[in-house]
């Protein structure tokens, strides 16, 4: 979910068909998640303001037109939601779809991939084939030519911890996010634009180990897609078990996981 607002006033709202009350400026995907009505998403974490950056989390509000992104979206008094209409699973299949279309082996069965929230949405959403086919050699006509387009840079395996592919990025941002807002490193950036856009760390011609990045693995732990992964996830997968625990030894708190 979202980060939750602080506000002593109350907002009751119904979510499909259930009355939920929650502090004023509560997203809606936020009341669903507390009235135990998971809405798909992508680009929404309990450490980053939500950003709206990925259209999963599409609900229709009755009374308002379109149908907006629930993460973003704050809930109101009397509001009505509804989170599985018809309208909305086809929305988030086509959107999944996207996404996957744009995935080395199309973002469904690809060896770097499995078990990412990427693949697990695209099977929430019910997403089992992608109609679109990547173009012969992966790039199109429009494209610019391999050299100068970011989405054709080779993985960068610099850092001893972790690589980066960006062919496998859909640019969701949290990465550069999470770099700046939670480590204050400001080493991430996004480069180039729409269809050719990709993350890229440090200045022109850096790759992760000559940029600023400190290795925290910050950007690592928010990718929602595989495109950035430590090695020894790519090398023996995703561990099966998570284990929370804090060192002892500086109280900062980090996660672990474990086998
Ligand atoms: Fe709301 Fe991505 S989760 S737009």
């Amino acid at each position: 979910g979202t980060p939750a607002r602080r506000s002593n006033r109350t907002v009751t709202l119904t979510i499909d068909g259930f009355a939920v009350t929650v502090p004023e400026g509560t997203s809606v995907m936020r009341a669903a998640a507390l009235a135990g009505i998971e809405i798909p998403k992508l680009c929404a974490t309990d450490s980053l303001e939500a950003w709206g950056s990925c259209r999963l989390c599409l609900v229709e509000i009755e009374g308002r037109r379109g149908t907006p992104a629930s993460c973003t979206t704050p809930v109101a008094e009397g509001m009505v939601v509804h989170t599985q209409t018809d309208t909305l699973r086809r929305l988030r299949r086509g959107v999944m779809e996207l996404y996957a279309s744009d995935q080395p082996q199309q973002g469904l069965a690809g060896p770097m991939n499995r078990g990412t929230p990427l693949q697990r949405m695209a099977a929430v959403v019910g997403l089992n084939a992608v109609r679109y086919k990547a173009p012969e050699g992966g790039r199109m006509a429009s494209h610019a030519e391999p050299a100068d387009n970011p989405r054709f840079r080779p993985v960068d395996a610099s850092n001893p911890y972790f690589a980066y592919d960006p062919a496998q990025c859909i640019v969701c941002n949290l990465c550069v996010r999470a770099c700046d807002e939670i480590q204050g490193t400001f080493a991430l950036t996004i480069e180039g634009r729409g269809f050719e856009s990709r993350m890229r760390p440090g200045m022109a011609g850096e790759d992760y180990l000559s940029s600023d990045c400190v290795s925290c693995g910050a950007c690592v732990q928010v990718c929602p897609t595989g495109s950035l992964m430590e090695k020894s996830v790519i090398e023996l997968g995703l561990p099966t078990r998570s284990v929370v625990t804090t060192c002892a030894y500086c109280g900062v708190g980090c996660q672990f996981e474990a086998e």
